[in-house]
């Protein structure tokens, strides 16, 4: 099955959890994207939803679709985020930032009462770090920071190599938050909670795309169905 259909899939099932009146925090990619259309059309019939846009991307899409939306300042919790990964493992921790948004996923994230991955089956992992993980890093001082990321990776038993994510005219990738990106290939992560402790003491990074311990339920779509695995 084409993997676009899955992805609609896995969307369509976060769906059902929707009720009116509930905030919603919208994620950002590929998959993500499928949940806000699905959602746009459920509105169109007289859904009542407020969202929170993880991007400028998502925001632009939500709006497209009719979707209203507000800001954290405004509201104090979401009920749902809906969102994607670039990988997730049978824990539900989870790897994002494939598409940069990662500091804003993280944000809306923790304000919500529950946390809905979806994704294709592929995205399932025995062990996070296939996927490069991406940091979201200060400009400032960046060869500092490459250092002590070097050190948080040995400290948890990875190696890897760091790379500044390009963007457009050969200059780097921007954030929405104005920041730059390094994705690290590490192959395996063996111990993300430790990983994850490290990269967030180190000065100049902003955030990272370890999402441990906030995922509620991974919905993953599969030729042969939908499966879905809820935190322990
Ligand atoms: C965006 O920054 C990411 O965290 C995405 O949620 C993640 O990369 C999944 O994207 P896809 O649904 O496009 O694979």
């Amino acid at each position: 099955m084409d993997k676009e259909e899955l992805k609609r899939r896995a969307a369509a099932r976060a769906l059902d959890e929707v009720r009116s009146g509930m905030k919603l925090g919208l994620g950002t990619g590929s998959t993500a994207k499928h949940f806000v259309e699905l959602l746009g059309e459920r509105v169109r019939d007289g859904l009542d939803v407020v969202g929170v846009p993880t991007s400028e991307v998502t925001r632009a899409d939500a709006e497209r679709c009719g979707i209203r939306l507000t800001t954290l300042d405004e509201i104090d919790r979401l009920d749902i985020t809906v969102d994607g990964a670039d990988e997730a493992d049978g824990k539900l921790d989870l790897i994002k930032g494939g598409g940069g948004a990662l500091l804003r996923e993280k944000i809306v994230a923790a304000a919500s009462d529950r946390m809905i991955v979806i994704a294709d089956e592929s995205k399932l992992v025995d062990t996070l770090g296939r996927f490069p993980l991406p940091i979201e890093v200060i400009p400032f001082g960046l060869a500092a920071t490459r250092r002590a990321l070097q050190l948080a990776f040995d400290a948890a038993g990875c190696a890897g190599e760091l790379k500044l994510r390009p963007g457009k005219d050969g200059h780097a990738f921007v954030t929405d938050g104005g920041h730059w990106i390094v994705d690290a290939r590490l192959g395996r992560i063996p111990d993300a909670p430790r990983l994850a402790q490290l990269l967030s003491a180190i000065p100049g990074v902003v955030e990272h795309g370890l999402f441990v311990g906030m995922a509620s339920t991974l919905v993953l779509a599969g030729a042969t169905g939908i499966r879905t695995i809820e935190r322990a």
